[in-house]
Formats: C-alpha cells, sequence, structure tokens
C-alpha cells in the first residue's frame, strides 16, 4: 500500500520560491528542524513501541542533519534565522487528530507519512527549477530523503495497524489535506 497526494503543488508556487529562494531557504531550514523535534516528541510519547523508538531515533538524527546542511546554505548566504513561525498547513493537519490512543497513533502516522510526501513532491519542483548545480544536487537529496521518511511513517502504521482500518482514515485524511493545500496562501516557504 502507498499513495498519491490528490492535487498537485500549483506551478505559481514554485515561481514563487524560485523569486524568493532566500525566503524560501530560512522556511526550510526551520521545517527541518521542527521535523526532527517532532520525531523526538513521537517517540517520548510512545516510549513501549520498540521500533517507532528506533526508527524515530533515526529520523530525529536525519532531519537534524538536513538543518545543518540548510544553515551552510544560509550562512553562505549571510542570512540570519528569523525567529520561529507558526506552519498553518501542519497546524491545520494536527487539527484534524482524533482522539483516543489507538486513532491518535494512527493518525499521527498517517499525517506524518502525508507531510512528509508532501515535502518529497515540492523538494522535486524545486530542485527541477533551479538551475544552480550545487543546489540542484541538494534538492534532489532531500527529495529522496523525504520519499523515504513518507514510505517509512507508513511502514509504521502498517506494523501496528491493519490495512482495513488504515486506508479508510488515509482516504480521509488525502482529501483535508488537499483542501489545506488548495487554500494555503502562496508564498515562498515549504508550506
Ligand atoms: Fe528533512
Ligand atoms: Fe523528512
Amino acid at each position: 500500500m502507498t499513495f498519491e497526494l490528490l492535487t498537485p503543488t500549483k506551478p505559481t508556487w514554485t515561481e514563487a520560491v524560485v523569486a524568493d529562494f532566500d525566503t524560501f531557504l530560512l522556511d526550510h531550514a526551520a521545517c527541518e528542524r521542527k521535523a526532527s523535534s517532532m520525531a523526538m516528541s513521537m517517540l517520548l510519547h510512545y516510549p513501549d513501541l520498540e521500533n517507532l523508538v528506533k526508527e524515530m531515533t533515526k529520523l530525529a538524527i536525519e532531519e537534524l542533519l538536513h538543518f545543518k546542511a540548510v544553515m551552510a546554505h544560509i550562512h553562505e548566504r549571510g542570512l540570519v534565522l528569523p525567529g520561529d513561525e507558526k506552519d498553518p498547513y501542519v497546524n491545520e493537519l494536527r487539527q484534524a487528530q482524533r482522539r483516543g490512543s489507538q486513532e491518535y497513533l494512527l493518525d499521527r502516522l498517517i499525517i506524518a507519512s502525508i507531510i512528509e510526501k508532501r515535502g518529497a513532491e515540492r523538494f522535486g519542483l524545486v530542485a527541477e527549477a533551479l538551475t544552480d548545480v550545487k543546489l540542484k544536487k541538494f534538492y534532489t537529496k532531500i527529495t529522496e530523503s523525504e520519499q523515504r521518511h513518507y514510505l517509512l511513517f507508513l511502514d509504521l502504521a502498517k506494523e501496528y495497524f491493519n490495512p482495513e482500518i488504515i486506508e479508510p482514515r488515509l482516504n480521509e485524511l488525502l482529501i483535508i489535506e488537499a483542501k489545506i493545500i488548495d487554500n494555503l496562501k502562496i508564498k515562498s516557504a515549504l508550506h
């Protein structure tokens, strides 16, 4: 079982990113840092799920290495990381998480998988649009990682839940995600 996103990112988004790439880099760094702390919070919430703890530990390290790599580009350009801003896309998706321990775990895993999938799609568009060889290579590598992470969260969901439980909820959350993406203001940021 894999899945596709229901709505593709509009070309105007890619144009906005390329037109103001410095702003995109700063937002990208913030996203990587948040992805790392999300992995840490996930493993702290489920200390008894051994494989989840192992995978989230590896993921927290990998996302922090992404942060380090993005920061190198930021410093190279003489930019300074701004204060943290809320991510409306992630916040709205999180509002769809159900209460109840099993539902909450399943929703967290599916939502994380969707976020990674959207990340892979958008980083892929950035890699395609960039002309700078070094940056293009960097974003191609980032795209491959986020594609792996999308599958990682989906595999974890499959480890703890049956496909009959996963699939209907996945379809609901994909519809919710598509609505959020379609209503999101276009700006030079991952979301
Ligand atoms: Fe990442
Ligand atoms: Fe990721």
